[in-house]
């Protein structure tokens, strides 16, 4: 097997729109008032993919920004979330204008940026110690099943990531963690949607793809926690971190 470039995993998402869409976990309220400021009005959600963060900023009714580089992801979030001003834009061009919103939050992608390129950026874009704020929902894999679920989607993936804090610079101040403990209820049979999702099952050819698809529905099928169940808890850790423009 080959392995593919980080950029090719970074844009397979214009593959996986729909899937995304329809089985990656949203946000915990509790979360998203954690990764604003309060008094924040304008915020960039950069990556902002299909909505599902945005659609939570939105609900706080903050003005939102969604910067997507993704023709396909973008379409999925001007579908649920029509009124939203959604843009073309990278991490390294959001093409919004200097010192334009008080926050920016980047939820599950800050692993697909050039770390120093995308912190000028956001101290660009950001008013004076407005915050940046950079997130992942992370699977709790000490649950059996989810485990097991994990070692599937990870099979023959050569490709490192790294969920941890952010290189920021030091345009910045130190990172302040969070973390939250939440489930999001799924029925069995989306484990496969969600695992279609991801980057590396987008990029492989359509048989290694589907023969790990079907490892996944035989799990649901034998696993004694997924067989026959109309719906189970996914268990989630939410790993947050923000910090100033300084
Ligand atoms: C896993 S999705 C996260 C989407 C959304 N933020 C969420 O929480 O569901 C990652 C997103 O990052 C986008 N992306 C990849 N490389 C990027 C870059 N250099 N700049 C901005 N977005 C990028 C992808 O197109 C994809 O929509």
């Amino acid at each position: 097997m080959t392995e593919p470039h980080r950029e090719d995993r970074a844009a397979s998402f214009e593959r996986g729109a729909g899937a995304y869409h329809a089985a990656r976990p949203g946000y915990p309220t509790d979360v998203v008032r954690w990764v604003v400021p309060e008094g924040a009005r304008d915020v960039l959600d950069l990556a902002a993919g299909t909505g599902k963060l945005t659609a939570e900023l939105v609900g706080l009714g903050l003005h939102v920004v969604a910067v997507e580089p993704s023709d396909a992801m973008r379409a999925e979030l001007v579908g649920s979330l029509p009124g939203v001003d959604a843009r073309a834009g990278t991490a390294d061009a959001t093409g919004l204008p200097d010192a334009s919103v008080d926050a920016v939050t980047v939820a599950q992608a800050w692993h697909w940026f050039d770390p120093p390129t995308a912190s000028a950026e956001l101290a660009r874009v950001l008013r004076p110690h407005g915050q940046v704020a950079v997130l992942w929902n992370i699977r709790d894999d000490e649950t059996d099943w989810v485990g097991r679920w994990t070692e599937i989607v990870h099979r023959g993936d050569t490709l490192t990531t790294v969920y941890a804090e952010p290189a920021l610079g030091d345009r910045f101040t130190a990172p302040e963690h969070a973390t939250f403990r939440w489930a999001a209820p799924m029925r069995p049979a989306d484990l496969r949607l969600l695992a279609a999702s991801r980057s590396h099952l987008l990029v492989l050819p359509d048989d290694e793809r589907e023969a790990l698809l079907d490892a996944i529905d035989e799990l649901v099928a034998t696993h004694p926690d997924l067989r026959g169940r109309d719906t189970v808890d996914l268990p989630y850790r939410t790993e947050c971190w923000r910090a100033l423009l300084a």
